[in-house]
């Protein structure tokens, strides 16, 4: 169920302190985030003035995500969409990021305190709403094109978090060919590993199993049969090289996000993401993520090669419109991600 939208100033008591409802609904907006796999590898607790956001660690991908930046780039999202909810609750919702890691500590702090004098504005609140429309599809995109205002829209976006954005020029047919072939390559390696199936097949659920994590295959599109597979086995990330652009009248545009590889980067290129998909999302606009051909170090050089991005890659992306609409993934309970004891019991360090 959405949580309800509070107009700004509202959700406190009468000391203009945040009540425990409001706080749960900035949480709630933070965790429609995406994430790898909707592993939700985030905790959250309001310590009376900031809500801190957690790794929850215990959720790292150790196949697919060994170092865990796939991780803190899922966490950067839930940051960016609990400090827009902080914003709609009249807050002034600074940003604190955490320059050391270790048992307790937050990634981050979301200034929560302090009443802004600004009420939000338009583009926030459409960002807002754009939080409970947005999805991942898979699905094939019709043939209309991501208009150039748009796309200088997405690239502001992404700079306004410190992160970068390459976008494929249109027509540029050798790149979008090279990068296809690393992504086929990225996705027949990944498969071939029995390790990265057992771990797909662990975060993809049965239709209807009621699991608050990983994709429901409803939502996975499955649309080509898996080569040999296991029993109950289907496709998750269903897109090897004839998913970057299928051919007319598809019109996807393939765009890269990139940006380093500490701590900080990774949470803002997460804040990147989430606001790139959100601006996208609120023009009417899809995203599909292809991050097979970031997850291994082989391909991710090819893809910082074949794009020449001036930083590591991150997350690949194609985007583009659909009447498809696809299926929603769950999430798990805020009263599951909410703590309200002291973190250093729930909060352990990376491996
Ligand atoms: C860092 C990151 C990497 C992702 N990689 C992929 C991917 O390679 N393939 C894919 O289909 N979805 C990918 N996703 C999307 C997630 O599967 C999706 O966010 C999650 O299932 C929740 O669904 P939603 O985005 O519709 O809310 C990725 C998301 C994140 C944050």
């Amino acid at each position: 169920m959405q949580p309800d939208i509070f107009g700004p100033g509202t959700g406190t008591d009468t000391s203009g302190v945040l009540t425990p409802g409001a706080v749960g609904w900035a949480v709630g907006v933070a965790a429609m985030a995406p994430s790898l796999h909707n592993s939700q590898p985030w905790l959250f607790h309001w310590n009376g003035s900031d809500l801190e956001v957690h790794a929850d660690w215990s959720r790292q991908l150790p196949v697919i995500d060994p170092d865990g930046r796939q991780l803190l780039l899922s966490c950067g999202a839930a940051l960016f969409q609990g400090a827009l909810a902080m914003r709609a609750l009249g807050r002034t919702a600074e940003i604190t990021l955490a320059d050391e890691v270790g048992a307790g500590i937050p990634l981050a702090c979301i200034h929560g305190a302090t009443r802004d004098e600004r009420a939000p504005g338009f583009e926030e609140w459409a960002l807002v709403n754009a939080v409970f429309e947005r999805r991942t599809t898979r699905a094939m995109f019709n043939a209309r094109r991501v208009p150039a205002s748009l796309l200088a829209d997405l690239t502001d976006a992404v700079s306004l978090e410190g992160a970068h954005l390459h976008v494929v020029a249109e027509g540029d047919t050798t790149q979008v060919t090279a990068l296809a072939h690393t992504l086929a390559l990225a996705d027949r390696a990944q498969r071939a590993s029995p390790h990265y199936r057992r771990e797909l097949q662990e975060w993809t659920r049965p239709a209807g199993d009621g699991t608050p994590d990983g994709v429901p295959q409803v939502a996975a599109g499955a649309r080509r049969p898996v080569p040999e597979p296991e029993p109950g086995e289907f496709l998750q990330r269903d897109f090897g090289s004839d998913r970057l652009w299928q051919g007319p009248p598809e019109h996807p545009t393939i765009m890269l996000l990139s940006a380093e590889d500490d701590q900080q980067s990774l949470l803002r290129a997460g804040m990147a993401l989430a606001r790139l998909l959100l601006v996208a999302t609120a023009a009417g606009a899809k995203a599909s993520l292809l991050n097979q051909a970031v997850d291994l170090a082989g391909s991710r050089e090819m893809v910082r090669r074949h794009t020449r991005t001036p930083a590591l890659p991150q997350v690949l992306l194609r985007l583009g419109y659909t009447d498809e609409v696809a299926a929603p993934t769950p999430r798990r309970p805020v009263t599951e991600i909410l703590m309200t004891s002291d973190p250093c019991t729930w909060a352990p360090s990376p491996r």
